[in-house]
């Protein structure tokens, strides 16, 4: 009796899913964050942290907040096609991981009006990080996937990086 009631449920299930008529796209798109960490046009500052501690990067507590232009290339000057906006918390103690809540908003022609939301840990000592793409709006809804932030670039002396983040995302 078992086995024939599972092959129901399964039969079922397979039956539920077709119902809905699912197909879903995978879109993958490489993008260029433009990150100012210090400076008069800084894209990313802390705005609270651990009193009597200091706030950085790799202090545990930190908070930063975050508005990087996006761009098609690796060139600055490159066309602009969203902002990655959201915020940054140094969550492991050691200071090695920060937990990122960021939201890409597209301005470009394609995908304006939508966005991608990513979450979840990032190995900041790592040269690849990947986090979690949990959800997206407009033509990203029910989007899933994940990102890798790699830093392509960086001059220290004007606290300028750009991180190069490859998105795979399934959705609609
Ligand atoms: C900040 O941006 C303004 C306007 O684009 C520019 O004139 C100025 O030189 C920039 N300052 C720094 C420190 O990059
Ligand atoms: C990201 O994509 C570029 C090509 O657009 C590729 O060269 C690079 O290796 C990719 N990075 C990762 C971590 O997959």
């Amino acid at each position: 009796m078992a086995p024939k009631l599972s092959l129901l449920l399964l039969l079922t299930m397979l039956l539920c899913s077709h119902s809905h008529g699912v197909h879903l796209k995978e879109t993958t798109m490489t993008l260029y964050f433009q990150d100012y960490s210090a400076g008069a046009n800084a894209t990313v500052l802390p705005v609270t942290g651990i009193p009597g501690r200091v706030w950085s990067f790799f202090g545990f507590g930190t908070i930063f907040c975050t508005d990087d232009p996006i761009t098609e290339g690796l060139d600055k000057n490159s066309a602009q096609i969203g902002r990655a906006q959201g915020i940054y918390v140094t969550s492991a103690l050691d200071g090695s991981n920060t937990h990122v809540l960021i939201s890409i908003v597209f301005t470009n022609e394609e995908f304006s009006g939508s966005t991608l939301e990513i979450q979840g840990t990032s190995r900041q000592h790592d040269a690849v990080r990947e986090v979690a793409v949990v959800a997206g709006t407009g033509k990203f809804r029910y989007a899933r996937g994940y990102a890798t932030f790699e830093t392509v670039y960086f001059d220290m002396e004007i606290s300028y990086a750009i991180i190069r983040c490859n998105v795979t995302v399934m959705h609609y």
